[in-house]
């Protein structure tokens, strides 16, 4: 059974399918690819073992009938476990709960050899990502303090290299030793990153899809053609405020913008934007903005060192100076070549990305306009209201940047279309507002 297993997964692999097949999640009734028991034979094989065997005689549970988790996901090379892996169903809880520390060890190394032919050597439970952090503060990078090492070496731990303090920067050093895990998505985008450091949502895919030109009819994302932008998608540059490791960024550039200009606080997603930069044969500079907004690299030395091949700038530091930067940036550029306009914002930031609406406006092209694409979570009862605000607020924005611009003409903003991502909590939908800003009127 292992070797048929073995067998199809390489033949998988060998199809440029393997990667996929790991993104897949084993819910709803889909079809289930070849490793899908592999988490339940690997909890199976250590209630086989001696130690296994008379806890199940002690509880009086008979392994046959016994209900096993399923869930799981691999970024190779981590098996990474949904939260409740050791909590339900409720017998599997009680068997869990009664296992000493060091069962519990020989139950993780024994679904790590489960998994062992996939590629798998470290073993992680995920938890949701923590808004605030534990003193209280925001956790403004977002990081994922939650994850729970269970087996192999994740390198420098968290509370090592950071002292506790998810806001601090990685040294050099740190990202050299950390361990880093990698998957493919959407039409082969590779995506790295260091998953003690930074969060991965899988829960994006289809909004990537959407910037890639494959969503359905139904969601189209505007502005990525020549018939909707008025001139070619290579001829353009977007922003990302909140840049990550790439999720977005990968995908305008797959669909063949010039460049993106990317912004994010997080040291260990911009290495990770960096490396999936190269894992995907784009270049990429990175430029360190430090808390006064002064930079490591002048803006002309910047420009004068840009290559085309420079398919992204990550401006690591706060979003805060994104309009001032990119104004200067614009400048140096128009003196030596044609200026990319920036055409598409993305505001990526949940709950809510309103903190850098009135930064998104000012980058938009000025002439032309664009789209801007806001993130929130909302109350799915309050999703019209929700569009009717935004365009309000965002016309005032714009207005306000171009009095004080000294350009004539009004502005509209509107919203073409609401994406509905993913429910985020009950009665909480996470959305997209696809919101066209015009030029002026
Ligand atoms: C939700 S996460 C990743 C976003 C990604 N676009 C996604 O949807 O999966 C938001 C990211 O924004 C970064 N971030 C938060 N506030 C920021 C700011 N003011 N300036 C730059 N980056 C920021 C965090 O470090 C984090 O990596």
């Amino acid at each position: 059974m292992e070797d048929a297993l073995e067998k199809k997964s390489k033949k998988m692999k060998d199809r440029g399918l393997h990667k996929n097949l790991k993104e897949y999640s084993q819910r709803n009734g889909r079809p289930r690819p070849p490793n899908s028991h592999a988490l339940q034979a690997g909890i199976k094989a250590f209630l086989e073992s001696p130690a296994g065997h008379s806890l199940l005689t002690e509880k009086g549970i008979d392994l046959e009938s016994l209900e096993l988790p399923k869930r799981f996901t691999i970024y190779e090379p981590l098996l990474l476990l949904p939260a409740n892996a050791f909590t339900a169903p409720p017998a599997w809880r009680v068997i869990y709960a009664a296992l000493t520390a060091e069962q519990q060890e020989d139950l993780y190394a024994s679904i790590a050899r489960s998994f062992r032919r996939l590629g798998v050597t470290h073993v992680a439970m995920n938890a949701p990502i923590a808004l605030n952090n534990v003193k209280g503060a925001e956790n403004r990078m977002r990081s994922p303090a939650g994850l729970v090492p269970l087996y192999g070496d994740f390198k420098n731990s968290r509370l090592d290299s950071l002292s506790g303090d998810e806001n601090a920067q990685p040294s050099a050093e740190d990202l050299e030793a950390a361990f880093w895990v990698q998957t493919v998505q959407n039409n082969g985008i590779k995506q790295t990153w260091a998953p003690l450091y930074t969060m991965f949502s899988r829960g994006n895919i289809t909004e990537k899809a959407r910037i890639l030109g494959k969503g359905s009819s139904a969601n189209t994302f505007e502005g990525l053609d020549a018939a909707s932008l008025g001139q070619n998608v290579a001829d353009i540059s977007v922003v990302d405020m909140y840049a990550g490791i790439g999720y977005f960024v990968f995908s305008y550039l797959k669909r063949g913008v010039k460049r993106v200009w990317g912004w994010e606080l997080n040291g260990w997603s911009v290495e990770g934007l960096r490396r999936g930069c190269i894992a995907n044969k784009w270049g990429c500079r990175v430029v360190r903005v430090h808390e006064d907004g002064h930079m490591d690299f002048s803006i002309s030395a910047l420009v004068a060192s840009l290559a085309d091949s420079d398919r992204v700038v990550v401006f690591h530091g706060d979003n805060t100076f994104a309009s001032e930067i990119l104004a200067e940036v614009q400048r140096a550029i128009s003196e030596r070549e044609k200026w990319s306009p920036i055409r598409h914002v993305n505001l990526g930031l949940l709950p809510s990305s309103s903190q850098s609406w009135d930064k998104a406006c000012r980058v938009l092209d000025f002439q032309q306009g664009g789209w801007l694409h806001v993130h929130e979570n909302v109350d799915v009862r309050r999703i019209e209201e929700k569009k009717e605000e935004i365009a309000r607020e965002l016309t005032a924005l714009r207005v306000r940047v171009y009095e004080e611009h000294g350009i004539s003409g009004a502005s509209i903003v509107e919203c073409h279309h609401v994406e509905h991502v993913k429910t985020y909590a009950p009665g909480v939908m996470h959305c997209v507002f696809d919101m066209r800003v015009s030029a002026p009127i």
